[in-house]
């Protein structure tokens, strides 16, 4: 078995699987009210964005190779209600971002994450009613925002709010709005975890209350079988593309999905596997860095992805490029 590991050519011969900018989906955090890139302390290395930087930072990302950008709003207080209705105001800061991205970086496919948690008081995804979150409640209000986004030129809707039967709904209403060939990748099979937290202080989502909890809408992170059930019916709602939500603990749901559906799977590697992995190569050497980052994401190709969601995708192209 050695033979082929003796040297770099028949070791990349025989490789696998690889690592390339196009499998890379690229998460950015936008804000108004500043006028340069804000350092974000729980994510070592991640910025907020203006608009105006976005732009530049979308150009460079397609350079590398980058297919996609994914948007991700802090919303100030002001702005956030119990129904979260600024998520479905066109002139809010997603719906800029996006004119400002069709506008001048058109080539890359801009995607956006259609959930309330960002633009409600009480930091849930969906609407309250009797101390619960309300599925069909959410369900219109849901509806709108993905096609406020549409309307101001996504590409990709990512509902993440784990709401039953909202495939189908943000399906129809594209497609009645007028949307027919606006992209939905869902975030299928989305765990309860402990590693947003780092994510949520990034966009400032209120601290939840005693009101509810995650748990009674995301997915019970011992769970695998349900995680088929979830994607199989975010299939058939039409779903072109399913996701799975955090990465790394989950691989064995990733191999698992790969075999039993053929739609395009992609791992969202989230912002507290970011941390604990930028944490840890604090103290590596450089190469050894890379390597260790490349490793983590390879990983999740070699499980049946066919991208990767990561804070690490803009550093990851620039190495890949570079060579
Ligand atoms: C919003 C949303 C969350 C993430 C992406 N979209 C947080 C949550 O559901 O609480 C987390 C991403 C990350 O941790 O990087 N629904």
């Amino acid at each position: 078995m050695r033979r082929p590991r003796m040297q770099a050519f028949s070791r990349t011969l025989t490789s696998e699987h690889t690592l390339t900018p196009s499998d890379l989906l690229y998460p950015v955090f936008i804000s108004d009210g500043i006028d340069k890139p804000e350092a974000i302390p729980v994510m070592e290395g991640v910025v907020r964005l203006p608009i105006d930087d976005l732009v530049g930072r979308a150009q460079s990302a397609y350079a590398l190779g980058i297919p996609v950008i994914a948007l991700f709003p802090r919303i100030p207080a002001k702005d956030k209600t119990p129904d979260g209705s600024h998520a479905t105001d066109p002139d809010n800061i997603v719906c800029r971002a996006i004119q400002a991205l069709k506008t001048h970086c058109p080539e890359i496919g801009v995607m956006v994450d259609v959930a309330l948690d960002p633009f409600t008081s009480h930091g849930h995804d969906g609407i309250i009613k009797n101390q619960q979150v309300d599925n069909d409640a959410t369900l219109a209000i849901l509806a709108k925002q993905a096609t406020t986004y549409a309307q101001a030129g996504a590409d990709i809707i990512a509902p993440s709010d784990m709401m039953d039967g909202r495939v189908a709904v943000i399906r129809d209403a594209l497609d009645q709005a007028g949307h027919p060939q606006t992209m939905i990748m869902s975030y299928a099979a989305k765990y309860a975890s402990q590693l947003y937290a780092p994510f949520r202080e990034a966009v400032e989502a209120t601290p939840l209350s005693e009101i509810a909890d995650k748990k009674t809408y995301q997915m019970h992170p011992a769970n695998s079988d349900e995680a088929m059930r979830e994607i199989a019916l975010d299939i058939d709602e039409g779903a072109d593309f399913i996701i799975v939500k955090p990465g790394m603990p989950y691989l064995d749901v990733i191999a698992r999905a790969s075999h039993q559906f053929q739609v395009p799977l992609f791992a969202y590697q989230v912002s507290g596997e970011y941390q604990m992995i930028r944490q840890f190569i604090n103290n590596l050497d450089e190469a050894t860095a890379r390597q260790l980052v490349l490793e983590m994401l390879v990983a999740f190709k070699r499980a049946g992805c066919r991208g990767i969601l990561t804070y690490f995708a803009y550093e990851v192209a620039s190495w890949l490029k570079a060579g």
